[in-house]
């Protein structure tokens, strides 16, 4: 069990080894494991697996991935230190397609290090920029609980898919931080957490979390939510992103489905999701929605459930188009698409200056 007076931080940085911790999402609920890796390798893996995931924690996770590149490498060429670095970054940006977080932050460690003429003063730029990193996240979270609290009733039952919450940020959380903060400021929330097929993130990974804070969470499997809908039981709907085009919204697969039935129940249907998360110069049809192996979906539990010979297809994530979205619930505010793309575009604007 983790220590319940300290934020829940997925992924932590510790330059003086140097090295990063994280939680191993793969084992929980049954396990709450630390690790430590050393190489940029082996935060390629545990991205790849999962151990680390959620947008903007794989954000931080690139991030300090950069930063432990710079604090690994051995040359004191700086040329050959400028190639080795970004060949890390390039490595990082080849573990998992869709969630522009990842890019986001690996760009952000990259640019500072690529401006600096020594080694050592690309060091030192890389480890705090990478804390920022994490930093800003952990404040934006807090941000959009805020702004998103305000759209609850003051007794709500909640749908949510997937994780979005601590594990997958910073700290705090996305759609969990929208709960979070309401639960802090005395509205009375009761979750439905879809169990999310198939590496079941809603199931393993949100009840985990809203049970640790005392939080009223039940699970249900993905294909229960139109029944529970149908019968009055949701209220709204709260769910993270992975990426946000001008037309569409990536997040797990699934949210798509809940999109169409809480749109033909008249049930508002919220994202939550950080600034980074926001691609609005592409549109639904640039976009790489990852495809994951058929074993995640050819076993369960460790048994077969398919026939050998019967094909599977296994994308990662659904784009939910934006007119089925009531608002984005983000840290500087709410937004619907399109009437507030020019908005949209110039908060990002000012905030690249
Ligand atoms: O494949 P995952 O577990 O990384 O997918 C995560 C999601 O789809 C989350 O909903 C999304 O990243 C938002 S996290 C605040």
């Amino acid at each position: 069990m983790q220590p319940s007076d300290t934020p829940l931080r997925p992924v932590t940085f510790h330059p003086e080894i140097p090295a990063i911790r994280y939680i191993v999402q793969t084992r929980l609920p049954e396990e709450y494991r630390v690790d430590s890796i050393a190489t940029v390798n082996s935060l390629v893996d545990a991205i790849k697996c999962l151990d680390i995931r959620g947008a903007p924690a794989l954000g931080v996770a690139g991030a300090y991935g950069v930063a432990l590149a710079t604090l690994t490498s051995t040359t004191s060429d700086p040329e050959i230190f400028q190639q080795e670095v970004s060949a890390a970054a390039d490595l990082l940006r080849s573990t998992r397609p869709t969630a522009v977080n990842l890019f986001y932050g690996i760009n952000r460690v990259l640019t500072v290090v690529k401006q600096e003429k020594t080694i050592t003063s690309a060091r030192d730029r890389a480890v705090s920029e990478a804390e920022n990193v994490a930093d800003e996240d952990s404040r934006t979270c807090h941000a959009i609980g805020e702004h998103g609290r305000k759209v609850l009733p003051l007794s709500c039952r909640i749908l949510t898919h997937c994780n979005a919450g601590a594990l997958a940020c910073s700290e705090w959380g996305t759609a969990l931080g929208v709960i979070r903060s309401a639960v802090q400021a005395g509205t009375l929330v009761q979750v439905y957490a879809c169990e999310t097929r198939p590496l079941l993130q809603g199931a393993r990974l949100t009840a985990w979390e809203l049970a640790q804070d005392g939080i009223d969470v039940t699970v249900i499997t993905d294909s229960m939510a139109a029944s529970l809908m149908r019968k009055g039981m949701i209220d709204l709907v709260v769910v993270g992103a992975d990426r946000i085009t001008g037309d569409a919204v990536f997040n797990k697969i699934g949210t798509y489905m809940h999109a169409i039935c809480a749109h033909a129940h008249e049930i508002p249907f919220y994202v939550a999701a950080p600034f980074s998360t926001f691609d609005e110069e592409s549109v639904e049809a640039d976009i790489i929605v990852e495809e994951r192996s058929r074993d995640e979906i050819a076993y369960f539990g460790g048994r077969r459930t398919i026939p050998d010979t019967v094909n599977v297809y296994n994308p990662a994530f659904d784009a939910t188009p934006v007119s089925l979205v009531t608002g984005i619930i983000t840290e500087h505010g709410i937004f619907t698409l399109p009437d507030d793309l020019a908005e949209i575009r110039a908060i990002r604007k000012r905030s690249l200056q």
